[in-house]
């Protein structure tokens, strides 16, 4: 089957068309590059798979030296429903410690994947740690976690494209849209 008619299928509207997340990504990095003016190196590190995309159109946009560096949590997902439980699968490759970290996330839900990094990042002492985010969902928090850098914040309905997937799926899409209630809460 193409890809487009699954999309067609699967997909009830878009959120965010590519020119209206491009222009707001350009806006964070300006805002990122003048927060970080005298910083030496900020490592960008990405939560896979979800920020890949984001944080490859973010990066490209800075204008202060930054490194990029990744981490994979698993959080017991069953299709869209969250446990709570965070675990860490794949860890930096470089060391955090007296480093300026800027966490690079696809979307904030419950709150629990964020609040679980922050914790275990700040026990390892790094110079700076903020939190850069291009999506939330605030009627869905659970736990109060700090985003330093927003995107934007959508309603409760379950997202895909522009990094973020559905069992997998529609993570290349140049936009951001709603999938079908029907496909996700037939679970
Ligand atoms: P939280 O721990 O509940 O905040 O969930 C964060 C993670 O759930 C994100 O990093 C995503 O991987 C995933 N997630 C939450 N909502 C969506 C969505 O609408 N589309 C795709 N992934 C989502
Ligand atoms: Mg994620």
């Amino acid at each position: 089957m193409a890809l487009s008619a699954l999309v067609e299928q699967a997909i009830e509207r878009t959120l965010l068309d590519e020119q209206t997340i491009q222009r707001r990504v350009v806006e964070l990095a300006a805002q990122i590059s003048s927060d970080y003016a005298d910083v030496d190196n900020v490592v960008l590190v990405g939560v896979l798979k979800g920020s890949f995309i984001f944080l490859a159109d973010l990066a490209r946009h800075l204008d202060v030296p930054h490194s990029v560096d990744f981490i994979a949590l698993s959080s017991y997902n069953r299709g869209t429903v969250s446990y709570g439980a965070v675990r860490l699968i794949m860890d930096t490759r470089s060391s955090i410690t007296d480093q300026h970290v800027l966490i690079v996330e696809d979307i904030v839900d419950t709150g629990y994947t964020l609040d679980y990094l922050m914790r275990n990042f700040e026990a390892r002492r790094p110079a700076s740690l903020r939190t850069c985010t291009l999506l939330s969902k605030p009627d869905r928090r659970e736990v109060d976690v700090h985003v330093d850098y927003l995107g934007f914040e959508i309603p409760d309905v379950w997202v895909v494209g522009y990094g973020l997937d559905y069992a997998n799926r529609f993570r290349t899409l140049p936009y951001i849209a709603a999938l079908r209630r029907d496909v996700y809460e037939k679970e």
